[in-house]
Formats: C-alpha cells, sequence, structure tokens
C-alpha cells in the first residue's frame, strides 16, 4: 500500500477503505509516513469529506493506536461527559458530585485548559494540597468507594489523534466534522467510558459558531458511539456567552460551590440539570428526563451534592475545608469593577474574548508550560438581556498585576455590545441528539 495512492484517491473523492485507513493511521503514528503526506491527506478529507463508515473507521484506528483503559473493575455504567470547550465552564466541578451521589460511578479523566478555554484540572488546583496523580488502581479505588475521582491524561491514549490533531492544527484542517468527531470520541472512548453525554458548544465561544453545524457535528459523535457500542447522547447548548458569571479558577470553583448549594447561576445550574439527567438515563438510575432531574434537584436541595465535593477533594487529597470557607482560596491584590459609558441592554457577549481577558489576567496558559495564577478572572454582571444602567458596573476583574488589570478592563469592555433595543436573554440548550434522532427545543 503506498501513501501517495490513498491521498490521490481521497482528493479524487473516493472511499477510503478500512485497510488504507488501519494503514496512514498506524505507519503515521509510527512516524513512517512524513507530516507532508497526511497533510495533503488532511487537506483532501477537508475538501471531499468522509462518509459515516470511514469516520467510524478512522476513530477505532485512533482508539487502537494507544492504550485503552480498562474500568471493567468499576462496578455499574461509567458515564462520562465531555464539552466542546467554552468559557467559564465550570460544570464538571458540579455535574461530578451530583451524578455520583445519585449512585452513577463518575471516572473521570479530565484536562488542563490550554489558549482561552480552561480546564478542570487547573480549577481544582485552587483546593490547597488537590492532586490528580494517582495509579489507575487507586483511581478505580476511589470509583468504587466513594463513586467518583478524577484523573489526568496520563495514559498514552490515543496517540494518533495527538499527532494528527497538532498536524490539522497548522494546516487549517481541524474544522471538518468527522475530523473532529472522531478525533474527541476516540479519546473518550480510549478512556474507558460505557456511555458519554457530549455537550456540544454553538455560539461566540464554540468552534462550531452556527447551530446547524453543532447538531451535525452532535449526530456524527452519536453515530460513532452507537457504531462502537456506547451508548451516546450530546446536548447542543448556547456558547455565545460565558456560562455562569465566573471566568477564572478560584472563581469558578466558588461558583461551582455556589451552585451545588443551591444559590448558583440560572444558566450554569440549568446545563447542570440538563446533563446530569441524561448521565442518570445512560446510567440507568433514572427511566426519563423528568425523574433523573428530581433526583439531581433533590440532591442538591439536601446538601448532598455538596459533601459529594468535600469527599471528592478529599480523597484526593486536598483541604476540603476550602468548601464552607471560601476565603481561603487565593487571593488576588486588585478588585476593580468596570463600568461603560454606554447605558441599554446586553445585546452579545463576545465568549472568546472575555476567555483572552482571563489569559492575559494569567488565569490560564498561552503555551504549555505557562503557570498559571488561580486567583485572578473575570466576574459579570451583566448578560445577554440584562439592562446596563449609565455608569453601572458590568463586571469585576480580579488581577495581581496593575498592567495586566487594564488591558483585560479594555477587552472586556470590547467584548459587551450594549444596544436601546431590547434584547431576549439566549436560549440555553437547543437540542438533543440521541441514536433514535433529533429533537430540538424553542
Ligand atoms: N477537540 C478535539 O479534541 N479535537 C478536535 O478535532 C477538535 C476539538
Ligand atoms: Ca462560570
Amino acid at each position: 500500500m503506498r501513501m501517495y495512492d490513498i491521498i490521490m484517491k481521497k482528493r479524487e473523492g473516493e472511499e477510503l477503505t478500512t485497510e488504507e485507513i488501519n494503514f496512514f493511521v498506524e505507519e503515521y503514528t509510527k512516524g513512517v509516513i512524513p507530516d507532508y503526506q497526511v497533510s495533503a491527506l488532511m487537506m483532501a478529507i477537508y475538501f471531499q469529506r468522509m462518509n459515516k463508515r470511514e469516520t467510524v473507521d478512522l476513530t477505532k484506528a485512533m482508539i487502537e493506536s494507544g492504550d485503552i483503559i480498562d474500568l471493567s473493575a468499576i462496578e455499574g455504567v461509567k458515564v462520562d461527559k465531555h464539552s466542546t470547550g467554552g468559557v467559564g465552564d465550570t460544570t464538571t466541578l458540579i455535574l461530578g458530585p451530583i451524578v455520583a451521589a445519585a449512585g452513577v460511578p463518575v471516572a473521570k479523566m479530565s484536562g488542563r485548559g490550554l489558549g482561552h478555554t480552561g480546564g478542570t484540572i487547573d480549577k481544582l488546583d485552587a483546593f490547597k494540597g488537590f492532586s490528580v496523580d494517582m495509579a489507575i488502581d487507586k483511581f478505580i479505588e476511589n470509583v468504587n468507594r466513594t463513586k467518583i475521582a478524577i484523573g489526568g491524561q496520563t495514559a498514552n491514549l490515543a496517540p494518533a489523534d495527538k499527532k494528527l490533531y497538532g498536524l490539522r492544527d497548522v494546516t487549517a484542517t481541524v474544522d471538518n466534522i468527522s475530523l473532529i468527531a472522531g478525533s474527541i470520541m476516540s479519546k473518550k472512548i480510549a478512556s474507558g467510558a460505557d456511555a458519554i453525554v457530549l455537550d456540544v458548544k454553538t455560539g461566540s465561544g464554540a468552534f462550531m459558531k452556527d447551530e446547524d453545524s453543532a447538531f451535525k457535528l452532535a449526530q456524527e459523535m452519536v453515530d460513532i458511539g452507537t457504531n462502537v457500542g456506547r451508548n451516546t447522547i450530546a446536548v447542543i447548548t448556547d456558547m455565545d456567552q460565558p456560562l455562569g458569571y465566573a471566568v477564572g479558577n478560584a472563581l469558578e470553583v466558588k461558583e461551582a460551590i455556589d451552585t451545588l448549594k443551591g444559590k448558583g447561576p440560572d444558566d450554569l445550574t440549568e446545563l447542570c440539570l440538563s446533563l446530569g439527567s441524561y448521565m442518570l438515563i445512560l446510567g440507568g438510575r433514572a427511566g426519563n428526563p423528568k425523574e433523573a432531574r428530581k433526583i439531581l434537584e433533590d440532591i442538591i436541595l439536601s446538601g448532598k451534592g455538596i459533601k459529594k465535593l468535600k469527599e471528592l477533594v478529599e480523597a484526593q487529597g486536598g483541604d476540603s475545608t476550602y468548601v464552607d470557607n471560601p476565603s481561603l482560596f487565593d487571593r488576588v491584590a486588585i478588585v476593580e469593577p468596570i463600568s461603560t459609558s454606554e447605558a441599554g441592554f446586553v445585546k452579545s457577549i463576545k465568549a472568546d474574548d472575555i476567555g483572552r481577558a482571563a489569559l492575559v489576567l494569567g488565569a490560564g496558559r498561552e503555551t504549555k508550560e505557562s503557570e498559571i495564577d488561580l486567583g485572578v478572572g473575570i466576574v459579570l454582571h451583566k448578560k445577554i438581556g440584562d439592562f446596563v444602567k449609565p455608569g453601572e458596573s458590568i463586571a469585576t476583574i480580579y488581577a495581581n498585576d496593575p498592567s495586566k488589570q487594564k488591558i483585560a478592563a479594555e477587552m472586556v469592555i470590547g467584548a459587551y455590545n450594549i444596544t436601546s433595543e431590547e434584547t431576549k436573554p439566549r436560549h440555553l440548550i437547543k437540542g438533543v441528539v440521541t441514536k433514535n434522532g433529533i429533537e430540538r427545543f424553542g
């Protein structure tokens, strides 16, 4: 088999065979096929696309390129959740504990943040002592004992995807639906989940800027999951503004704590109840969304959710007294409310720009080696549809460096579009895709 022929075949719009897909994935992972040939193939795929069969084959080949984590020693259906990436998205810190408290095992492999989107592990670092470094046996033991553990992605999961994603990133071939779907699903499946709930974001802060593409991506991922025997549900949700109010590590952890205590922002609470309901359904704990929602609401009300977060933090070496005493979290030197001269309704907030402002403050990583400043970030006071009075503050910046504070303040002001016409609040949940089809809401 020759890579040249595979590139040519795809360039002409033909379907690649399973053997051809396995060949290029294996040989590329080994370093036998060079980047330039795979770049050409990715561009051919970008223009000519892949059908469902090819997409599933690519996903399987990427899964098999590395380790597949065996979580069979964990009792129950392991349901994983994955978000396609957003700003101020603290859902894992809330969903994990409430779903675990409902009895569904949460064996979560999380990542660190890069660029304008945050990562769950960085947020958990806000608890002094918390660590995700543990052997797989300990990870499994923790899940069996407390129903929840959060690990780092240490295993050699889908190395083919890692290489391909890096290549796509610099050759303008990221945004092809088959390639994105295969990339995400290969990692989820290799990390051992029995069932998967996907939060597919759409809007200014997301990969998929428009709703139709988000539904298509969701459908593709659900089809892959179904094909490889993993029950998969995708929820399509709004990312046209940051989720909740807080953006930044310790600030988001505090927001998650508030939400677990029943005092969180409406959108964040709603998203967690919605995604969590599907996790309970896939985990066999509830028969329908209504029943599942009731279980989760009761868990929050009774305090079982917040108790579970404390158990998680303690089990992984962190100081859980932070939960009841949030003043222990990293604090900053500068807390500065910002306002604009404009008055009117918030029409839009560029979520990615808010994420970048948090990055400037030091809340995220410019490169893999960057150190994170856990305390810094932004707390929004106004969301889409809210009215801003003249001189009223729209957000507060938490900073440790006055010059960075200034830059971030300007970025936040620039991210807001305030107009005189009344704007409706955004619809958070756009729809759901299951193996039975698409359901659109509102
Ligand atoms: N996230 C991934 O993991 N892969 C993609 O291709 C795009 C987003
Ligand atoms: Ca938030």
